[in-house]
């Protein structure tokens, strides 16, 4: 029945057809002549089974019956393929129950080796070979270099180690690392040391991982569900030898793929076939539902030495497997691996060797202690008998030493079963390699998959046939796969070593950038500081005394008590946009018609005239939209700057802020240039009645509905606040009783110089580009229009230390403005961080990483959270002057809020009502964003004085 070409076979023919490596003849053709086999064997030594040794057709169904539950057809592989592929895409989707049964853990190891990586790395291997560890010295000259030869050293694990106590082992560890470093003429310090730790973790990082559960003849305690990375530093500090930096931890299969001899890779799968088994591939980000990623590829350990589909691995898993499983040291687990690893082939061959002589088939069904001992058999022996050529005289010499005797054909009887062993563990092999290629081109929507596997374990060093009959049986799963497989270099050691290079590259990223943030960081003392400065300001500037804090008094003596009728305009200028309103304020509530203008900047730059007559211009403009033209209705002009006020209606501009610098207006008198430019307008005719700041207008409109509100917030394109003052404490306003709301011009806190011990030199950049340099310190740290900036000078420092961007500095990035503080709110948003961060940078033209990202995302929240934990000591300082003024335990106080900063920042305002709740824990402080904005307030405040000149005329 030769046939030649595999493909036209029917499934039924090809299950006939296992080719043995070297060309043997299909093992099951040896079915018919096992029997004839028999005849030859000897009678009665002890330990054999005297009563009535099986005749030969017997026996021979015996032999055929053991060797034909090592048979895997190819319809089973295929199962097994399918199933294995079904669970992997079921992990990858997160599904958790029903549990899948292999487990796809993210690596953390997102690209494959650039090839770039430089430095000497320590690297050191536990678990991939059995009962030992390995240490290697790896040096790495990047591109240009030659390949250095690795020096290693591999230390035998006492069983005692693998099974005791987990500081036991990781001590073992430590001394192996020392005893290798002794004989290397290397510093003691600040050694980075590659972790290959092969076995099932939970990676949260690329130096965090959390054993999962023990495989192949580890089991010690103390581990499992603990950072490995961390017992491993741990135990090199009690060696106390050598101060070793471990920098990544990486399971042996990701070692083996990044160590794929440069040239012929990039390698995207890694392969490991040792004591035990498990693959590693690069799958698409997006794909993998734990990650928040969209882009990019991510190395997922498939562990599928875990794989146990009961439905397609049970008819599979032979008797042998099952005793084999019941004497493991994790009985039911792993039981995939026990088909396949190193570690379980030389005990199943074991199995049925003292199965078929205990059924006097073998050894003239004597039996011996060796071979009823666990364990007795090898992996190497089992190579070695099943060798066609050498094997039957090795079969000869290992039995022998095991004291047994052979009969005539015993040798070749041994040989088949470990034939049939081997050749099942490489074709389920094949089966799960299969799948992880259709899962690649699923992934890739690639119908023809061109890929280079990495192979690492001894299994593929020491037995090229294994090889053989994967690469065979992969051809027969995955004709539209074209893969070449690449044997890793130093087993895997120098993979781990790049690794550890990008590793060691990030953490020292890492610790530039958190250098670079720290200064960002206040911690509580700071920010207790920041309040008792602030404190001591406002009561200075009350007083009238030299201080950073202006503390302007605005007139507004009492909150709306709810009484205030009729129709008000409104102007509210200083904000993001500039607004004309009408609040028509009834018994029933407020309504409010509105229309946003822009001021462009260079009217905001231009001169003041020109300033009040666009104004104005808009003024009417909303009046002939409004049915409103010539009707001059009272009017509160909400106007953002600090202003001397000396009366409701007067208000002295003392400086502008917010880029806005029209001349000609500071030391005027706001309402009068208002006044001037309506003049200048003929028939029109306006009732300017109140001057308010949008953080008065603020929290008058926030009073209407909570009459317990006294303190107004504006954290927009500027940051302000206000608050009824007792009126004996405001020493510019004659008169001892009742309040008066202070505009307390906070942004130009520090000022003086009392907050320069928390500027950074990002702050200085940001105040020496603005046209107010030396001004407004407190609001440069805190509002809108000048957090965009400090970030992107913070990226521009990271990116000239080669930490973001690959140093690549970009013009985009240099340009002025260019990250909006809009930005860190789209960033910060928890539901889409890194996608956001991605494309608001690419649209910058830069081409960035996931760790890019993941850092540019650090530096926006470094950056807000420490704005709003600045404006929440702010908030603390004014609710407990207004607690103290009014000598209570404790106080409850609403604050009315707005600007856009505020507003839209995912985080800002709990952050800021956190750091209010630290450090004023006697005020109970409500914060009621502004629906309507401080134009309605203008109106209010416009409302309460005509109510109290209607009663003054009354
Ligand atoms: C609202 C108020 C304005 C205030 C502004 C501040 O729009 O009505 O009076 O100036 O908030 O926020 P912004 O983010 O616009 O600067
Ligand atoms: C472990 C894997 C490892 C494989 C090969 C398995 O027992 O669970 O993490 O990659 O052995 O060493
Ligand atoms: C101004 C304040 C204003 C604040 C919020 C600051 O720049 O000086 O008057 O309240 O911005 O808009």
């Amino acid at each position: 029945m030769p046939h030649t070409e595999r493909e036209e076979l029917t499934p039924e023919e090809s299950d006939q057809l296992l080719l043995l490596p070297g060309g043997h003849p299909p093992l099951w053709n040896h079915m018919d002549s096992i029997g004839s086999v028999r005849l030859r064997q000897r009678e009665g030594a002890p330990g054999c089974s005297q009563e009535g040794l099986p005749c030969p057709s017997d026996s021979s169904e015996l032999v055929l019956e053991c060797l034909q539950q090592f048979k895997v057809t190819e319809t089973q592989l295929r199962q097994i393929q399918a199933s294995l592929l079904g669970s992997m895409e079921q992990a990858l989707g997160g599904q958790a129950s029903p549990a899948s049964a292999v487990q796809m853990l993210p690596t953390y190891v997102g690209s494959t080796p650039h090839g770039t990586e430089q430095g000497d790395f320590v690297v050191l291997e536990l678990g991939a070979t059995g009962a030992s560890l390995r240490v290697l010295w790896v040096t790495l000259l990047g591109i240009e270099g030659h390949r250095m030869e690795p020096r290693s050293q591999e230390f035998v694990i006492p069983p005692e180690v693998m099974l005791g106590p987990g500081q036991q082992l990781f001590d073992f560890a430590a001394h192996c690392l020392s005893e290798f470093l002794d004989a290397l003429p290397v510093d003691k310090e600040g050694l980075q040391l590659g972790f290959s730790f092969s076995f099932p973790c939970h990676q949260t990082g690329l130096d965090r991982s959390t054993l999962i559960s023990w495989t192949k003849g580890f089991r010690c305690s103390g581990v499992e569900g603990h950072d490995v990375v961390q017992l491993l530093r741990d135990a090199i500090k009690r060696q106390g030898a050598y101060s070793i930096d471990v920098v990544a931890v990486v399971n042996d299969t990701v070692g083996t793929m990044m160590g794929c001899e440069p040239g012929v890779g990039p390698c995207e799968v890694g392969l490991v076939v040792d004591t035990g088994t498990n693959a590693c591939y690069m799958e698409e980000a997006r794909h993998v539902a734990v990650l928040d990623e969209d882009r990019g590829r991510v190395c997922i350990s498939v562990e599928w030495g875990s794989f146990s589909d009961d439905g397609v691995l049970g008819p599979v898993l032979t008797t042998f497997d099952h005793a084999l499983d019941r004497e493991s040291l994790n009985p039911g687990a792993q039981r995939f691996e026990k088909m396949i690893g190193g570690l379980y082939l030389g005990e199943l061959v074991r199995l049925v060797l003292a199965h078929l002589a205990q059924r006097g088939v073998l050894f003239g069904g004597c039996t011996s202690p060796a071979l009823l001992s666990r364990g007795s058999i090898l992996l190497e022996h089992v190579a070695e008998m099943k060798d066609p050529l050498a094997g039957a005289a090795r079969v000869h010499a290992i039995l022998r030493d095991m004291g047994l005797s052979m009969g005539a054909s015993d040798a070749e009887l041994v040989q088949y079963v470990c034939a049939a062993v081997f050749t099942r563990a490489a074709r389920l092999c094949a089966a799960a390699l299969a799948a992880v290629l259709a899962r690649l081109q699923h992934s890739r929507e690639q119908q023809v998959l061109q890929i280079a596997v990495a192979t690492g374990g001894r299994v593929f060093e020491r037995y090229p046939s294994f090889l053989s009959i994967l690469q065979e049986t992969v051809m027969l799963l995955a004709p539209e796969c074209d893969v070449s497989f690449i044997p890793s270099v130093d087993g895997g050691g120098r993979g781990v070593a790049m690794v550890t290079a990008v590793a060691a590259r990030l953490a020292a990223h890492r610790r530039l950038l958190e250098e670079t943030l720290a200064p960002f960081r206040l911690d509580h003392e700071q920010l207790a500081a920041v309040r008792a400065q602030m404190r001591e300001a406002m009561v200075k500037g009350l007083q009238g005394e030299a201080s950073s804090l202006r503390m302007l008094p605005t007139y507004v003596r009492a909150t709306p008590d709810g009484t205030e009728r009729g129709d008000f305009l409104a102007l509210d200028l200083g904000g993001t946009n500039f607004r004309v309103l009408l609040v028509r304020v009834t018994a029933g509530g407020v309504k409010i018609t509105s229309q946003v203008y822009s001021i462009p900047e260079y009217v905001a730059q231009g001169s003041g005239q020109q300033l009040f007559d666009h104004i104005v211009d808009c003024i009417v403009d909303f009046q002939q939209k409004q049915g409103l033209s010539g009707q001059s209705l009272p009017l509160g002009f909400t106007f953002s700057f600090p202003c001397r006020q000396l009366g409701l209606d007067q208000g002295i501009l003392l400086n502008w802020t917010k880029g806005f610098n029209a001349s000609d207006c500071e030391g005027q008198d706001i309402v009068c240039l208002l006044r001037e430019a309506i003049g200048r307008r003929q028939a029109v005719e306006l009732n300017v009645v109140a001057i308010v700041n949008d953080t008065v207008g603020t929290m008058m409109s926030c009073g209407y509905e909570d009459p317990r509100c006294e303190v107004g917030l504006i954290v927009g394109t500027g940051t302000n606040a206000c608050y009824m003052e007792e009126l004996q404490n405001v020493a510019a306003v004659p008169g001892d009783s009742g309040h008066m709301c202070i505009n307390m011009e906070w942004g130009a806190f520090g000022d003086d110089g009392s907050l320069d011990s928390l500027r950074t030199c990002f702050d200085a950049n940001v105040d020496q580009a603005s046209i107010n340099p030396g001004k407004q310190s407190f609001e440069k740290m805190i509002s809108g229009m000048y957090l965009g900036e400090i970030v992107r000078h913070i990226l521009l420092h990271l990116t000239s230390l080669g930490v973001l961007f690959r140093g690549q500095q970009t013009q985009r990035l240099q340009t002025r403005d260019i990250f909006k503080t809009k930005f860190l709110s789209e960033i910060e948003s928890d539901s889409l961080a890194l996608r956001q961060v991605r494309t608001i940078l690419e649209d910058l033209g830069l081409s960035l990483t996931s760790d890019d990202a993941l850092m540019v995302l650090e530096v926006c929240q470094a950056v807000s959270q420490r704005a709003a934990q600045l404006c929440g000591a702010g908030v603390a300082a004014v609710v407990e002057k207004i607690r103290e003024n009014r000598g209570l335990e404790e106080l409850t106080v609403s604050v009315g809020v707005d600007g856009t900063l505020y507003k839209l920042h995912p985080h800002f305002s709990s952050l800021v009502a956190a750091t209010v709740r630290e450090l004023a824990p006697r005020c109970v402080v409500t914060f009621l964003q502004s629906e309507d904005g401080s134009g309605k307030g203008a109106a209010l405040v416009t409302a309460v004085a005509c109510r109290l000149a209607q009663m003054a005329h009354v």
